[in-house]
């Protein structure tokens, strides 16, 4: 297949989807951004044409098929908060599993065989191993709906690459961390329910505060150890996906992560470094679900992608996240 040339965005006003969306037409690759902007922001889409849409309604779908000869959907458009995919399952399968297979079955329609989906390390669940490693041959049980949605969705991809011949890559991404380096793209509603966004956000608040959930783990500062990746590292990463995609077949996934962690102690101090100022932190008590250490193997991705993390430092990942937070 020649190279693509036009990729469709779904969720291209969000954090990631933006940064991927500017990523792609640097690479120059021709995208339209499908958003129905409930959780991002128009000023976000910084390249390529927005549409303001759904994509889990037939009726928004079908006159971009028609118009534009899509080469490949890219999929960030999801619910994405833990929290709230235990509180309301519902929304989240309706939005992340329902809405999805709207989606595939119209590409089908219009015979588009490549689709770039945004997975998660949710998928996983709690490590069974102790150290908290996680292969792609690591077992799969999901501990909340958002984890369950993400991993039902990959097994459609699997049993649609069977059976319709949609060639598929599933990234599962660990913790996204950082922001725009050319501070081009601007994500004003960034979740604020993630360690670095909420020890930031702290900083900008007058009296903010940090609380940390547990401190009583078993890691060397007894707090929980998290595997975090640039948004840059994360956005090249489906670059290399589209390309795989032009030559692979079948339903394939990867971890996107450093390979090694950082704890919610160290991600503290390290912003206290780059942004010269003093974190408030409130030891708190654990939060349920949290297992004590999630790192990658993404040696998978690095072999089969050609992917290499550029930004592996926690620092330039808090710093670029500082820049993109203080000038919203
Ligand atoms: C990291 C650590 C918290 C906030 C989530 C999703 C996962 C993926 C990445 C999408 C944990 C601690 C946090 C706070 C804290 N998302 N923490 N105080 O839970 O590792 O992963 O985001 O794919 O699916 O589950 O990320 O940033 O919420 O937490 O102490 O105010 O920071 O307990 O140990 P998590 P997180």
């Amino acid at each position: 297949m020649t190279k693509a040339k036009t990729v469709l965005v779904t969720g291209g006003a969000g954090f990631i989807g933006s940064n991927v969306n500017k990523h792609l037409n640097e690479a120059g690759y021709k995208t339209i951004v499908l958003d129905d902007l409930s959780t991002g922001c128009r000023e976000a889409v910084t390249r390529g044409e927005l549409i303001v849409g759904d994509m889990g309604n037939v009726s928004d779908l079908e006159p971009i098929f028609e118009k534009y000869k899509i080469d490949v959907v890219m999929h960030f458009a999801a619910s994405i908060d833990v929290g709230e995919s235990v509180k309301d399952p519902a929304k989240y399968y309706h939005n992340n599993v329902v809405k999805t297979l709207v989606l595939l079955d119209t590409m089908l329609k219009h015979k588009i065989k490549s689709f770039v989906f945004s997975s998660s390390a949710a998928t996983y669940g709690e490590p069974k191993n102790g150290e908290g490693k996680l292969s792609e041959d690591s077992p799969c049980n999901p501990v909340n709906p958002y984890g369950e949605t993400k991993l039902i969705v990959e097994h459609i991809l699997r049993d649609y690459a069977k059976a319709y011949q949609l060639n598929s890559c599933s990234l599962r991404y660990f913790n996204a961390a950082g922001g725009d380096p050319d501070e081009e793209v601007k994500n004003r509603k960034i979740k604020e329910s993630n360690l670095i966004p909420v020890v930031l956000h702290s900083l900008l608040e007058p009296n903010g505060s940090v609380t940390v959930f547990g401190t009583d783990y078993p890691t060397p500062d007894g707090t929980c150890i998290r595997d975090y990746i640039h948004l840059y590292d994360l956005s090249s990463a489906h670059i290399a996906a589209i390309e795989h995609l032009s030559t692979q077949e079948g339903a394939t996934f990867y971890n996107l992560g450093n390979g090694n962690g950082y704890s919610v102690l160290e991600v503290i101090a390290a912003t206290e470094k780059v942004t010269n100022r003093k974190v408030n932190v409130i030891h708190g008590d654990r939060r349920e679900g949290d297992p004590p250490v999630l790192f990658s193997d993404a040696s998978k991705a690095r072999k089969e992608l050609g992917w290499k993390p550029q930004y592996p430092q926690l620092e330039s990942m808090i710093s670029d996240a500082w820049n993109a937070y203080r000038n919203q």
